[in-house]
């Protein structure tokens, strides 16, 4: 009898000999297979508000933001957000709106359980997640759940997050509460967002919440225990609950493309790969590769600056042989967010850089070229054939059998309705991503844009915008109202095509061929 892996691989080969066979048309003409997963995503502490309404229990970014107002620019919260948790049918209607099949939210786990813990579940959360989840169903919007989209209740955050190894066991009683509670509805799930982010620049970093500055070894304890809790929400699925409920269940990971800063240099060239290897791969390693584990390269450099700094051990904890095994395969499918890239060139000493520190471990410089556009944050540039080139790295790297999800991509501004920057990026990254499929075989199933409508975009509060929608948030109502990228990327679902005339900038000429 074919194992359920066995099954959904069988699902993956099939749909591979489609996409291969509708490429044919040729470069700019490429049109999106069918049974393409077109999504739209949202997470939970960005969009819901009611942060202490019927029961919820606080997050560790409830906690963190009220006692440190300072922390964001518009000293914003999440406390009312774009209000979503009265808001959602406004919300499901502009998914239908997009229309796209698919959309990914996340569930706020102190929502559900006040503690963290299983023995208090709030019913009133049930309530709320239920009916979102039949009013997606009702318009015929498949849900996609995270798990854990950052919004750690704080008591859980109290014994030291994600850097305590029991939090595997509070991760998996959480799952086992999801799963029992709306597995019948929902067949897609992913565990957790964005590991690398969460833990590099929470745990290690000051940059996101927990604001924790322990860098170089509580980001590591962070990134151990992350992985192993994805496994074993994993395994507690794949054991009880897909035998009945039928579903998928991947892990969302989030990847920078790494450009050598000067193609022809031998030293950029490394400087890149080791960036992936230490960024991506430390992630993706134990759990896509067929040796497990994390990949040599990290387990070397952590391993040797640890003792040279004259730690005992490596700060870098070390995997069971069983933790390898149950860690390798425990994921349906590959989920990658993706916003931009950078250019990489080694280096040994960096101002920004704490030592010791995943940073100072990797040993490159980041720079982004001053001829990508920036169009809204610091940190964002836009670099299209980023966007296929990381998409070929996993190919390469994990091999074409595990299908990739892009779970969010998407531009973030200051704001207003004619977002003709935002349309552009979304034609021209869709059109690198159509070229990664069809030119280079790589196996993409879905896409989801990031996101709904503007929100909470947390170390930036209210002043990056990445809606689809627009939020008045002066507005009482947080009033909705559709910007040109909404209806651009409408027009791209319902052709399957994209159609760079459909809407036009009237201040640039850009066009992929161009960048
Ligand atoms: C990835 C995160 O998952 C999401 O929450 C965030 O808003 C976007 N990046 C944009 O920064």
């Amino acid at each position: 009898m074919a194992s359920s892996r066995q099954v959904v691989l069988r699902a993956v080969l099939a749909s591979l000999s489609v996409l291969s066979a509708r490429g044919a048309s040729g470069p700019g003409n490429y049109t999106f297979p069918d049974g393409f997963m077109f999504g739209v995503a949202t997470a939970a502490y960005q969009i819901e508000g009611a942060w202490n309404e019927d029961g919820k229990g606080e997050s560790m970014w409830d906690t963190y933001v009220h006692a440190h107002p300072e922390y964001t620019p518009d000293r914003s919260t999440g406390d009312v957000a774009t209000d979503s948790y009265h808001k959602y049918m406004d919300d499901v209607a502009m998914v239908k709106e997009l229309g796209v099949d698919y959309y990914r939210m996340s569930i706020s786990w102190p929502r559900l359980l006040p503690n963290g813990t299983d023995n208090n579940i709030n019913k009133a959360a049930v309530r709320y997640y239920r009916k979102v989840i039949k009013e997606l169903i009702k318009a015929k919007i498949i849900p996609v759940v995270t798990l854990f989209h950052w919004d750690l209740p704080t008591p859980l955050m109290d014994l030291g997050g994600w850097a305590n190894p029991q939090m595997v066991n509070y991760f998996r009683d959480y799952a086992r509460v999801v799963f029992n509670l709306f597995g019948d509805v929902v067949k897609t799930w992913t565990t957790m967002n964005e590991l690398h982010q969460h833990c590099i620049y929470g745990y290690g970093g000051e940059y996101f919440v927990p604001v924790l500055k322990s860098h170089g070894v509580g980001e590591y304890l962070c990134v151990h225990y992350m992985l192993l809790g994805h496994a074993a929400a994993y395994h507690l699925y794949d054991k009880e609950f897909r035998p009945t409920q039928k579903g998928k269940i991947g892990l969302t990971l989030d990847a920078f493309w790494a450009e050598p800063k000067n193609s022809s240099n031998p030293d950029d060239i490394e400087a890149a790969e080791r960036y992936l290897q230490m960024h991506l791969g430390t992630f993706a390693h134990p759990i896509f590769s067929k040796q497990g584990d994390y990949p040599e390269v990290v387990r070397n450099r952590v391993d040797k600056l640890s003792l040279q700094q004259g730690y005992t051990r490596s700060r870098l904890p070390y995997f069971t042989p069983e933790e390898i095994i149950s860690l390798r395969g425990s994921s349906d499918f590959f989920g990658l967010n993706h916003y931009t890239s950078f250019l990489m060139s080694p280096s040994n000493f960096e101002e920004t850089w704490a030592i010791p520190s995943m940073d100072s471990d990797t040993g490159v410089k980041l720079e982004q070229d001053p001829k990508w556009p920036k169009p809204g944050s610091d940190w964002f540039s836009v670099y299209p054939p980023g966007f296929r080139k990381i998409i070929n790295w996993i190919t390469h790297e994990y091999g074409k059998e595990i299908p990739i999800i892009i779970t969010e991509n998407g531009l973030t501004d200051f704001g207003g309705v004619k977002d003709y920057a935002r349309v552009d990026y979304f034609n021209e990254y869709l059109s690198q991503m159509l070229q990664a499929m069809y030119a280079d075989g790589c196996n993409i199933q879905g896409y989801f844009a990031w996101t709904l409508m503007d929100d909470f975009e947390w170390k930036d509060g209210y002043t990056s915008k990445f809606g689809l929608y627009h939020v008045d948030f002066d507005s009482e109502e947080k009033t909705r109202t559709p910007k040109l990228s909404a209806i651009n990327y409408r027009e791209i679902v319902r052709t399957k095509k994209i159609n760079f005339n459909f809407i036009k900038n009237p201040t640039s000429s850009t066009h992929s061929n161009k960048l």
